[in-house]
């Protein structure tokens, strides 16, 4: 593969442009303590982290990974404090409203993951939008969780196949995991093959439960403002050097 000619002799050798993840999954946590230890307010790390996130989807784009999916905002995010979910909103709406000129030129394509029927009928309007508008990039597919829970993806999916099953269509007997990828909010994609989370917590948080059954996880200290290229490539080339089995010996 081509290597983009903008990365340093040093970034070329940390990790092996051949044999990429396609799919990188990223909990984009630490944005409440990245700003509490500024003595900023929460949204002021949102903020923050709504930048990395745009540097880190380019990085990701030119290093040649083919699908990154964020974790912008979950299912479990509505227990947060009203001001907190607001200034969220207004972040992921900013992105909505700008996003597209910010990223022109880049071909990446987006889809929004998750339940959007919690949000208003504007807002989604803004992420039918902007799907539509990425439909025919053949760039990175960028996937952002909104509203997103890796089990009540199961159970949208599971919904699904008992209403084919009640229809005759299917019989639960014959029901596979292919049956079941088909009405994921992934459908047709590949599984991510390393999922990173940064601020030095180690759990999934229900993250791409499904998905990530094979995916070799990744964690640091670093708190997701504060994640860099140079972050993104060290879990790339600790992620090379893993031995995945995907449970054979
Ligand atoms: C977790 O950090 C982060 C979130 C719940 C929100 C992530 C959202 C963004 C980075 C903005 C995304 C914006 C776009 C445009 C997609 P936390 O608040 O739980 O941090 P803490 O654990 O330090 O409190």
């Amino acid at each position: 593969m081509k290597i983009k000619n903008i990365f340093s002799k040093k970034e070329k050798n940390i990790v092996d442009f051949e044999n990429l993840p396609q799919h990188i999954g990223i909990i984009m946590d630490g944005n409440g303590r990245w700003a509490k230890k500024r003595g900023l307010p929460r949204s002021s790390g949102h903020a923050a982290g709504a930048k990395t996130f745009e540097r880190i989807v380019e990085d990701a784009g030119n290093i040649g990974i083919k699908i990154v999916t964020v974790y912008a905002f979950s299912t479990e995010n509505w227990n947060r404090p009203k001001d907190e979910i607001n200034a969220l909103m207004a972040l992921l709406e900013d992105y909505l409203d700008n996003g597209l000129n910010r990223l022109a030129g880049r071909d990446v394509k987006i889809h929004f993951i998750g339940d959007p029927g919690a949000f208003s009928e504007s807002f989604q309007k803004k992420l039918m939008h902007m799907e539509k508008a990425t439909e025919n990039n053949s760039g990175l597919l960028l996937n952002v969780a909104l509203n997103y829970g890796g089990r009540s993806e199961i159970i949208h999916s599971v919904k699904k196949l008992i209403g084919q099953a009640v229809e005759g269509k299917i019989k639960a007997e014959d029901i596979t995991e292919k049956d079941i990828e088909k009405y994921l909010y992934t459908s047709g994609q590949a599984d991510p093959d390393l999922i990173i989370r940064p601020s030095g917590e180690y759990r999934l948080s229900n993250f791409m439960l499904w998905q990530g059954a094979y995916s070799e996880l990744w964690f640091s200290n670093c708190l997701w403002p504060d994640f860099t290229k140079n972050d993104l490539l060290q879990a790339i080339s600790d992620y090379q050097k893993r031995n995945r089995r995907f449970g054979g010996v």
